[in-house]
Order: C-alpha cells, then structure tokens, then sequence
C-alpha cells in the first residue's frame, strides 16, 4: 500500500471530468485500512471514498485523501434453495451480476449493468427495473476509521430508503464498506412488473425468460436509453425522481395531466424528474460542453471537456426552470465534490 501525492481522478470518475486528489491509496483488503488508519496523519484528514467513480461530480480538485477500494473476491455458500454470495467491495458491480446469473442465482439480475462498485451499491441503496438493492442484501462488513474496528451492518441497521442509507447519513463517512453479501435463490422468480421489460421479452418471442434472458433484456434496455460512460461521461439519474404529497400532486396533475408519476409511500407520489425536466425543454439539450442526453432527460452528460462547474451549473439552471414551471424542488442524486 503506497500513499500517491497529486493524484489525477480524471479516469476514476464515469463523468471523465478533470480532477486532483491531493493524496491517493489503493485499498486491497481490509489489513491495508488497518495500517493507513494506524497512521495518526490520515486519522482526521479530509477524505473520500471512491469505488466505481459513477454518482460523483468533480468540481474542483479534492485538497484531502481518497481513497480507493479495490477489495476483491467472491464466494457463496447454498443452503437448500438459499445462496448467500459474498463479494469484496471493490469488484465491479456488473461482473457480481454477471458471476450470479453464470451460476443460476436469481434475484440480482434486474440490477444488471448498473455502473459502480459492489461497496458503494448500499450506500445509495442503487435500483432499476422494480428491484431495488435492498431487496437482496444480506449484511455488509465495514471499516470503522475511528476506532479501526470491523463491524457487521445487517438490514435494519442500514436504514435503506429510496436511492438512500445510513452511510450517505447519519454515518455519513465514518465507515469504509468492505465486502457485502447478498441473499440470492436458486428458485427464479422474474421481476416482472416495469412495462419495458415485458414488451422487450415479447419481441424477442420469450414467453418462459430464465434469469440470462432477463439480464440481457435489462442490460439492452439501459443500453438502448441510456448513454455508455466509456464514451460519453455521465453518472446516469443526476437527480433523484422527486416525492410528493398527494395534494401537491392532485394540483399539478389538474394543470398537467399527462404528468408522469409512480406510487410511493402512503400520502405521497414519486414524479418522474425526467419528464419534469423534458417538459421545460432540457431534452437532448447540449449546452457548451455538457447537456442532457436524448433518450432520457435525468442523465446529464460530458460532451467532451465539460468541467465539473460547467456541469454543476447546468444541473442548477435546470433545478432553477423545474422549480418555476412545477414549484417542485428537484434534488441531485450524485455527490457533488
Ligand atoms: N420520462 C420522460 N422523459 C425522460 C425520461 C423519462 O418523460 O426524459 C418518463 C417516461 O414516461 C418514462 C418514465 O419517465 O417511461 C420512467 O423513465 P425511466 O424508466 O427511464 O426511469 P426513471 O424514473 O427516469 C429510474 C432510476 C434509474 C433506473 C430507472 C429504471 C432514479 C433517480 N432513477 O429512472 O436509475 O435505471 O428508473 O428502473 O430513480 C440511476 O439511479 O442512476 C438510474 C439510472
């Protein structure tokens, strides 16, 4: 394990946007945080967690330590039609996908090609296509810095809610997450209910889908709707789809009607941000270098050399004209650094 001074972020950020850390360390197990965390220096010292570099927005150089999670591995254990699969924090989330529906684990495979890393899926509590993380997560080890102690967070303690948890919270950069396990089945039972899936199974004439046909037909929908950040920068949904009460809701609906909106907790409706956005206009936008993409108003991309700031700042004329137009306050779902 080596601490890099002036470290550049620009290919470990999926909005490939220019940034410095002013320290970097490569993490491979959880003796490596053991000995950085032994060093009283780096005990209090700014510092950022990075694992697949996708729900980050870069606006200027980071002055602290980042540090990089690299942790690797998977295991799993059958017990009857049960699979616990454990995954160290730093694979990447899409090769976790890919290991599970090899072996015929069912239950992960909505979640298929979602960008990241397997330690910082619980941290927003990632989802797609009806299945959420919390769904199927077991429990997670994590690296305490304060005290250097391991401790086991299982469900309850994560305190999951949409695209949220106690790590982006109430824990909010105590921990570092290690490895996380996951609750799968060897008895497959489709995720059936996001309309896209259904008509994409019936194209291709599957009526019987196995958990492959489903991870493919997840992996072409996103294809198809949302840009590849090896090409074009972007941290998919760059804000979160909006929570209403249900008289904000019934009013706005009174003056848009084809508003599109999705059920959420009792008294409250969750609005699609993408139609809010596409409705005052932003769709396929391009704005200097950044703008939204085409098929899908939410995802705000890098056409080039977009600086983070010139994204930030398109993100608040954005939040600024939904606001006008529907009085509804949009918040990012990416970190803004
Ligand atoms: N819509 C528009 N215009 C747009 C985009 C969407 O009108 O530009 C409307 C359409 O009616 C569309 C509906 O909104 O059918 C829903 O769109 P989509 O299926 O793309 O889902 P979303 O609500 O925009 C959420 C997640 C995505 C996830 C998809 C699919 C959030 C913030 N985003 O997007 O997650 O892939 O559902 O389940 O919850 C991410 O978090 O980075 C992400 C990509």
């Amino acid at each position: 394990m080596q601490v890099i001074e002036n470290f550049p972020l620009k290919n470990l950020n999926t909005f490939g946007v220019a940034a410095n850390a002013a320290w970097y360390v490569d993490i491979r197990d959880e003796d490596d945080l053991q000995l950085l965390f032994a060093q009283d220096r780096w005990k209090d010292y700014p510092r950022l967690v990075l694992g697949g570099g996708s729900n980050m927005l870069f606006t200027a150089d980071f002055s602290g330590l980042v540090v990089h999670v690299k942790i690797q591995g998977i295991r799993y254990e059958v017990k009857g039609d049960d699979v616990l699969v454990t995954a160290g924090g730093g694979i990447v989330w899409n090769d976790l996908v890919n290991y599970c529906v090899d072996h015929g684990f069912a239950g992960i495979e909505n979640l298929s090609l979602i960008p990241g890393s397997v330690g910082a899926a619980p941290v927003q509590n990632i989802g797609a296509y009806g299945v959420e993380f919390q769904d199927i997560f077991h429990s997670c080890r994590a690296f305490e810095i304060a005290s250097g102690r391991i401790r086991v967070f299982d469900k309850e303690d994560c305190g999951f809610s949409y695209r949220d948890s106690v790590f982006k919270s109430a824990l909010k950069g105590l921990y570092i997450i290690t490895e996380v396990s996951f609750k799968l089945s060897k008895i497959f039972k489709p995720e059936l209910t996001y309309g896209a899936i259904s008509d994409e199974l019936q194209k291709r004439g599957i009526s019987n889908p196995g958990i492959k046909d489903l991870s493919t037909v997840v992996s072409n929908i996103r294809v198809s709707k949302l840009p590849d950040p090896a090409t074009i920068g972007n941290a998919g949904s760059f804000f979160k789809n909006p929570v209403i009460p249900e008289a904000q809701f019934l009013k706005l609906k009174s003056d848009f009607h084809e508003i599109v909106h999705f059920p959420a907790d009792a008294g409250h409706i969750k609005i699609s941000a993408g139609w809010l956005i596409e409705h005052c206009g932003w769709k396929g936008k391009v704005v200097g270098n950044t703008g939204t993409w085409k098929n899908q108003a939410l995802v705000l991309v890098n056409h080039g050399n977009a600086s983070g700031k010139e994204i930030y700042q398109f993100s608040e004329s954005i939040i600024e004209s939904v606001h006008a137009k529907f009085g509804i306050l949009l918040e990012r779902e990416v970190n803004i650094i």
